[in-house]
């Protein structure tokens, strides 16, 4: 592998500061001099070590927002400058980005793809010019020039999110186990995006562990729609997963006995869309008082006030300050000559190889450990759970 080695003095030493640096702020924090980084190169803080491209692919939602903030901060605690993008969730727009940071002769590359199977040419010139591809939190597919992959136990967070719909039912207790609660309960199924690999997985580990209780009867899906060619939700996007929702609604329960006793849902966004559309239709009040238990993804602040409300039952929380710290790791060994530490190197096969891997674990949060998981780590401030806003 031919990377260009980068005279990074003291980087190594950095290192440790960067780490401290990634993990001090919050998600809702807010770091000044990235703010409007949608554009151009932001000239950063140091320059000395060189520049890093960091590709993200929305500020719809906030935790990329989070990411691309702490991946910068780390970086430029280590002494490099950073190209931070957003891609609007614009295949192309992201494409366009990638291709001027390797134009412009970025040391390394950190991409959380919008379609992982779209950047070939850009990993295929990314090679050719000795560039580092960091993937970031979602697999790029389909080239052997990705090197490493930064992200969670994927698979596992659909097993949770399973696993925190069975709760909400009473099917199973809050330590998993089963409680003789046999329904049936009429569930429906979200899936995420189908260009983003991460939706297959958790899609595969909510299915895993939701299918037991649809062949035994305990869970009954009324509309039928259980394959990811129709559950998904194109980009991820709330107003698509709130039509479909209200589609749901109008076309298999308005009109008949049936109720809805849960939704799975893949992401925050995705669960805020589903909620208001059950709330369209006449669903009121708490899951305490009957409301739909309706799971979710990534710990989103509008969504921890519902939880906190006991609106919305439940979310899964990945802590991005350390996905981020694992980003500027990884890449910092790279650009001193050497390779990252892989944790797992047999799950993620991008379809041309398997790629190695640094996977971090997620949690379930529930009303009941918003504090302990959330508030006391800092990732939100008691006072944006309140408010339902980062401040
Ligand atoms: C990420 C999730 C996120 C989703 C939508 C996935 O790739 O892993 O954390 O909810 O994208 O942004």
């Amino acid at each position: 592998m031919k990377f260009r080695k980068i005279l990074a003095a003291g980087a190594g030493a950095a290192l440790a500061f960067t780490l401290a640096a990634c993990s001090g702020g919050g998600a809702g924090s807010t770091d000044d001099s990235t703010a409007g980084a949608t554009g151009g190169t932001d000239g950063g803080t140091a320059t000395e070590g060189g520049t890093i491209g960091v590709a993200m692919p929305t500020q719809t939602s906030e935790r990329w927002i989070a990411d691309g903030d702490a991946v910068k901060a780390g970086l430029e605690a280590a002494g490099y400058s950073v190209d931070l993008q957003f891609g609007n969730d614009d295949i192309p727009t992201q494409s366009q980005q990638i291709d001027s940071m390797i134009t412009s002769g970025v040391d390394a590359l950190i991409i959380a793809a919008i379609d992982g199977t779209a950047l070939k040419a850009q990993l295929d010139q990314a090679h050719d010019a000795g560039i580092p591809v960091i993937s970031y939190d979602r697999l790029i597919r389909d080239s052997e020039y990705v090197d490493f992959y930064v992200t969670f136990d994927n698979y596992k967070v659909g097993v949770q999110q399973a696993t925190s719909l069975l709760v909400g039912l009473g099917v199973l207790d809050e330590s998993g186990a089963e409680t003789g609660e046999a329904g049936p309960f009429n569930v429906e199924l979200f899936a995420g995006s189908l260009d983003d690999n991460n939706a297959h997985f958790f899609w595969s580990g909510a299915m895993d562990t939701l299918q037991p209780y649809i062949d035994n009867g305990t869970l009954v899906v009324p509309s039928g729609e259980m394959d990811i060619n129709v559950t998904n939700t194109q980009q991820w996007k709330q107003e698509t997963a709130q039509t479909r929702m209200d589609t749901l609604l109008t076309t298999y329960y308005v009109g008949t006995d049936l109720k809805v006793d849960g939704v799975l849902s893949p992401y925050d966004g995705i669960s805020r869309g589903i909620i208001t559309a059950l709330q369209n239709q006449g669903y009121s009040g708490t899951v305490a008082d009957g409301f739909p238990v309706v799971t979710g993804q990534d710990a989103e602040i509008a969504s921890v006030k519902l939880i906190a409300d006991d609106v919305q039952f439940a979310t899964i929380f990945k802590d991005t300050r350390k996905l981020a710290d694992q980003a500027v790791t990884a890449t910092l060994a790279y650009l001193e000559g050497g390779e990252p530490e892989a944790n797992d190197t047999t799950t993620y096969d991008n379809g041309v190889k398997v790629v190695p891997s640094y996977l971090l674990e997620s949690d379930i949060v529930y009303a009941d450990n918003i504090q302990s998981l959330l508030v006391d780590s800092g990732y939100w401030t008691a006072e944006e759970v309140e408010a339902g806003q980062a401040s």
